[in-house]
């Protein structure tokens, strides 16, 4: 069989097999941990590696829900070559400082329980992690954290690297969602304590926006701890790499002219990458037709991404939306073109009439586009846009404008017709 044929016969395999292959390609809800299909990243992944080299050195990444922080942290904790297999830590609004280095120890425990055993022998207490010496690990319901518990963890995790044949390294992810200011200061002055002290142990620690940033810098010196990535979306050629690599692995034709449209509407966030391509190879599969990309497939695939889509995105879309008049979508779709993440209203509004000269039954003039995209920031049209007062617009939830990108493509509109990438093929 020639590898062609090798590739056709993946499209007619059973569904089952075809799903587990596209699985393994495509991966809308699931973080990567594999540098195999970590795209364009490839840049900040070594610096990050090469900085946690010097002992001492955490890493901070930062940036947009969405944009593949939790992937570049979770394939870097992997490919770091001394390491043990990573602890990952997801935080959530309760996470306190103590819950996250209890939760580090029940990690490593789970895999070498050894470690309770060795703290009994050596008659260790850590007990506001809930860790006694007479080896009983209780729970640490209603324990508190407090600066002397600082000492304590750091005492703790030495403990725990001194038991492991390789280095530590911990993935804290969602920092930014502990509730607790306090807690989250505890935990950076932890963090440098780690450095300080030389404990060998590595932690990565993910947030949204600059919120973290801004964290770790009120604490100075955050430089000599810290290396600090801002994610951006991803460039262009990553987004062709995922929809492209994908469609060879799954024996799919894939036209140019997809896959730009594809990582158009993406705007740069991964995760609509995935998901619309994984709509769009189903579709492909479906049709029997030898694995050729049309048209109409295309069409059929973002409906199904549209209808598909989490109800935290598609919900305040349709409070803008379905008003009596129903001219917000035009204006929304406007505010979502381009490729600048916060626009000014008169770029809006050219990018408004471009859109609207195919539509001129429902074409506003500027006094009244104003009122509409003043509206889309009230409660009443699902605070869609925030924007300032000195005229700059942009979405509330950034993954809310892959989705409008989403249904004015469905409708028909080209977004950002002006970009390079998008001139070549029109
Ligand atoms: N560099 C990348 N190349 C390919 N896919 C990626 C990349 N980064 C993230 N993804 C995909 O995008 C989705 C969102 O990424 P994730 O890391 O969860 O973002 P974040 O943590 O910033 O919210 C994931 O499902 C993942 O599979
Ligand atoms: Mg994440």
């Amino acid at each position: 069989m020639s590898d062609l044929e090798g590739l056709r016969a993946v499209l007619t395999q059973p569904e089952n097999d075809f799903g587990k292959l596209m699985s393994r390609v495509l991966s809308p809800a699931r973080p990567l941990q594999s540098v195999e299909f970590l795209r364009g990243r490839a840049e900040q992944l070594n610096a990050i590696k090469r900085s946690l080299l010097q002992p001492g050195r955490h890493a901070l990444i930062h940036g947009l829900r969405g944009v593949g922080k939790s992937s570049l942290a979770q394939t870097c904790a992997y490919s770091l070559a001394d390491s043990e297999d990573a602890v990952l830590i997801a935080c959530d609004g309760q996470s306190t400082f103590s819950s996250i280095i209890r939760e580090v120890f029940d990690q490593v425990n789970g895999r070498s329980p050894t470690l309770e055993k060795r703290i009994t022998e050596k008659g260790l207490s850590f007990g506001r992690f809930g860790i006694s010496a007479d080896g009983r690990v209780t729970t640490e319901e209603g324990r508190s954290s407090s600066p002397n518990s600082i000492n304590e963890a750091v005492r703790l995790i030495r403990f725990i690297t001194e038991s492991l044949e390789r280095d530590l390294v911990v993935v804290v992810d969602e920092f930014d969602l502990i509730e607790n200011r306090n807690e989250q200061i505890l935990f950076t002055n932890f963090l440098k304590q780690v450095s300080d002290q030389h404990v060998k142990a590595r932690f990565i620690v993910c947030g949204i926006g600059e919120s973290v940033e801004v964290l770790m810098d009120a604490h100075g010196s955050a430089d000599r701890y810290f290396h600090t990535v801002g994610l951006k979306q991803l460039p262009w050629e990553a987004r062709y790499e995922i929809v492209e690599n994908a469609a060879s692995a799954l024996g799919i034709e894939i036209d140019e002219n997809t896959v730009i449209r594809i990582a158009r509407i993406s705007d740069g966030f991964p995760h609509y990458v995935h998901f619309i391509s994984e709509k769009l190879f189903w579709r492909v599969f479906e049709a029997r037709n030898g694995g050729v990309v049309t048209p109409e497939l295309f069409e059929k695939a973002m409906n199904d991404a549209a209808e598909a889509m989490d109800m935290k995105l598609r919900k305040p879309y349709e409070d803008a939306t379905q008003k009596y008049q129903n001219d917000y979508e035009t204006v929304l779709w406007a505010a979502a073109d381009g490729h600048e993440l916060r626009r000014r209203s008169s770029d809006i509004f050219s990018s408004y009439e471009r859109i609207a000269t195919a539509r001129p039954q429902e074409r506003l003039d500027r006094a009244k586009f104003n009122q509409r995209i003043n509206a889309l920031k009230r409660d009443s049209h699902g605070s869609i846009l925030t924007g300032t007062r000195a005229g700059w617009y942009e979405f509330s939830e950034t993954m809310i404008r892959g989705y409008v990108r989403l249904r004015a493509e469905q409708n028909g509109v080209d977004l950002e017709v002006d970009h390079p990438a998008v001139a070549k093929i029109l």
